[in-house]
Parts: structure tokens; sequence; C-alpha cells
């Protein structure tokens, strides 16, 4: 059985919806409670493969609960995707009345899930957990995004290392700009989340240390690596785009 965050819109549903047509059994989580479980009955209308579980993935009480109700319902937690995601949408994140919710979202919750499974995951010598994680772990712009996202991408990777040899398995999908709400008001051209669904699903298959989707990204990664002053040009441009409504 797979636990994923943030079902309720973007690549979080759109992996939901991809997992299922594989036959997947699923416990959905995000805050929107409409959304979730109209997502569950149109995947499962049986409600027997498929259930939702609403849970902000901030409050350790809503984790807990989630943990429980999925083992509950399906005696063990096989994948945990940690999926949900915030960023600072509108203005700079210095202006941000609360600007630390993305690392709680982001960063915090997928540990703190991360640590409610990983006992479990050990002693049965497998598991999985997925992380999404960005192109912006890689390459810095949204100062508050960007440290949320290097940090997961730090986390994926040490503990990848530190379970080794456990049997549980450690993945990172970094995806790069793709359509979701999140992404709504970009004026950038973007493929839809169904791409970075299918990356998901590839690493249920073939667990990875990292996989950056849409894989032309890889190039930017690799510029910002090795000419980092030439993206100091590039890259405010292309946010400015992204955040287009954003204060000059
Ligand atoms: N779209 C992109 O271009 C892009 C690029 C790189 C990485 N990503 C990453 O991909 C992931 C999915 O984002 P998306 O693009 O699909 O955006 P999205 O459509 O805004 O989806 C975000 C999801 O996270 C959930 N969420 C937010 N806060 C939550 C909380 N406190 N508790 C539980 N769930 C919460 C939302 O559900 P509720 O509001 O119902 O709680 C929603 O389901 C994020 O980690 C994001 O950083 C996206």
């Amino acid at each position: 059985m797979i636990i994923l965050t943030g079902a309720s819109s973007g690549i979080g549903r759109a992996t939901a919806r991809e997992l299922a047509s594989r036959g997947h059994r699923l416990v959905l989580a995000a805050r929107r409670a409409g959304e979730l479980t109209a997502l569950a009955r149109e995947l499962d209308p049986s409600g027997s493969r498929v259930i939702a579980v609403p849970t902000d993935v901030t409050e350790d009480a809503s984790r807990r609960a989630l943990i429980g109700a999925a083992r509950a319902h399906f005696g063990r937690v096989d994948v945990l995707i940690n999926n949900a995601g915030v960023t600072v949408e509108r203005g700079w994140w210095w202006d941000d009345p609360d600007p630390l919710r993305v690392l709680r979202v982001n960063l915090e919750a997928p540990i703190e899930l991360t640590r409610l499974v990983l006992p479990e995951m050990r002693a049965r010598g497998e598991g999985h957990i997925v992380n999404i994680g960005s192109v912006a772990g890689r390459v810095p712009f949204n100062g508050m995004y960007s440290a949320s996202k290097f940090g997961l991408r730090g986390f994926s990777q040490a503990l990848r290392r530190e379970v080794l040899g456990t049997g549980v398995r450690v993945s990172l999908v970094s995806p790069g700009f793709v359509r979701s709400e999140m992404t709504r008001a970009a004026r950038l051209p973007m493929p839809g989340p169904e791409v970075i669904a299918r990356a998901v699903v590839d690493v249920l298959d073939r667990p990875r240390r990292e996989v950056i989707a849409p894989g032309a990204y890889r190039l930017l990664v690799f510029l910002d690596s090795v000419l980092p002053g030439v993206m100091d040009r590039l890259v405010p441009p292309v946010f400015r785009r992204r955040y287009a409504h954003r204060r000059k």
C-alpha cells in the first residue's frame, strides 16, 4: 500500500491516477477533504483499494492519524510518497508573514512522516520512501522554497545511504516546472503533471538516487553547477516570468 501526500491537486492527483490505473492500493492525503474524497471515489468506487484521509502534514496528530488509518485499513505501509508542497506564491519570502511554513510542509513533514514509517519498514526489511523535491533544490531561486528543497534533497540522499543494505529504498524525484495549482500564475511553457506522475511510477519499479523530470532540466542543473556566474544572469529573468505577479 502506498501513502501519497498532496493528492488533492497537481502532481499528486496525477500520480494517484497513474498509480490507481496500475492497480496499486492507495491512501490519499491532503487538507481539502472534498477534493480528496471525490478523487478516491473516482479511482475506486468500492472504497476498498483507495481511501482518502484528510490530513494536515504540518500537524503531528494529523500525521499520526494518517499513518494509523493507513495501517488500520491495509495492515502495513509499503511506500510513502512525500509530495505535499507549498511555496511563497506572492511577493518576496521576506515580506511573507510566515515564510517558515514552506519549511514545515516541504521539509519537516516529510522527515516526520518518514520517522513514523521507517521503523516498520526496517523491521520488515523492505519499503520505499519517495520524496518529491524540485529542480529548485539544485538551481536556487526562491530563497524559502529552495531552502526546503535543498534540505529535502540532502535528507533523501543521506537517508538513502543510512539505510543501504536494510532493504529500505529511498528515491528523490525532482520536477522542473509543470502545470499545477502551484504554477498557475506562471507564464512559461510547461507540460502537464502527468510527466512527473510517470517518473514517480518508474522509481517504484526502479528506485533511484534522483530523477530530474522533464529530462531537459538536467541541462539547467549541469549549467548551474559549472557556470553559476552565467546562471546568475539567466535565472532571474526566467523566475520573473514564473512569478510574473511579483513586485519587481
Ligand atoms: N508544479 C511544479 O512546477 C513543481 C516543480 C517542482 C516541484 N514541485 C513539487 O511538487 C509537489 C506537488 O506540487 P504541485 O505542483 O502539484 O502543486 P499543487 O497543485 O499546489 O499541490 C500541492 C499539494 O500539496 C498539498 N498540501 C499543501 N499543504 C499541505 C498541508 N499542510 N498538508 C497536507 N497537504 C498539503 C495540497 O493539498 P491541500 O491544499 O488540499 O492540503 C496539494 O494537494 C510539491 O512538493 C512541489 O514543491 C512542483
